[in-house]
């Protein structure tokens, strides 16, 4: 696998964008990022400090429903990375890795569908190892502080390679699922209610029982916006 190191980018996701017709998996890190990209249109904080990575991979015959298994894959990683420290990382359904109930990544996926399959997909990780996060209001933590000391952002970052590569099973993502079995609050488009989150199956959907009306919901639908939980 190709890995690439760069001091600055304007973003990782969109370097990997721009290799997509070269057909060759790689990983690509930077140091810092200029255009750093978080979900929903929205910008990512890239300071010095964090490991901003993205990682290209071709597949030959991935069906477009094994998605979940892209995204399962993204936060296992980003989980085996922090445990490497000392720390006990949750995963808040889909791919939220959260230690004390605060974000310790960001997790960014592009898939390139086509006949029904997923040709490529683009995981972009941006990990705060020993970044100041101070303007993003308390909902994020590092690597760093979350361990209590300071952590070197190349070894998080060599760390979180070496977990990309492995292996994964869905099994291993379960056991690190944060809220199972408890009440959970739900946004589905303009609605919000509160449901109990049951189980996550095997294709990703979570299933939640709202009131006794059980339903299994992709991430394209729902997001849970708040829980109980204080993991
Ligand atoms: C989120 O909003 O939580 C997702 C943020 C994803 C950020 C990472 S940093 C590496 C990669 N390059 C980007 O521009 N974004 C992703």
């Amino acid at each position: 696998m190709k890995i690439v190191l760069l001091d600055e980018i304007d973003s990782t996701n969109r370097f990997c964008e721009r290799m997509l017709d070269e057909g060759e998996d790689l990983i690509v890190c930077a140091r810092r990022q200029t255009e750093g990209m978080g979900t929903n249109g929205r910008s990512f904080l890239s300071d010095e400090g964090g490991v901003y990575l993205s990682a290209l991979t071709f597949y030959d015959d991935l069906p477009a429903g094994d998605a979940f298994r892209i995204m399962a894959h993204a936060a296992l990683s980003v989980c085996r990375t922090a445990e490497d420290f000392g720390l006990s990382p949750r995963i808040k359904w889909p791919n939220d890795v959260l230690v004390g109930g605060k974000k310790l990544a960001g997790i960014l996926i592009r898939n390139v569908i086509g006949g029904g399959k997923i040709r490529a997909s683009i995981v972009g990780i941006g990990l705060n190892v020993c970044n100041d996060l101070s303007a993003l209001g308390g909902i994020a933590l590092s690597l760093s502080d979350a361990a209590g000391k300071t952590i070197p952002t190349d070894e998080a970052r060599d760390r979180l390679i070496g977990h990309l590569k492995e292996e994964t099973d869905f099994r291993d993502y379960l056991s690190r699922a944060a809220f199972l079995g408890e009440e959970i609050l739900v946004c589905e488009g303009e609605k919000r209610y509160s449901a109990i989150a049951r189980r996550i199956l095997p294709d990703g959907r979570l299933e939640i029982d709202r009131a006794g009306a059980v339903r299994a919901l992709s991430s394209a639908e729902i997001r849970i916006v708040l829980s109980n939980f204080n993991h």
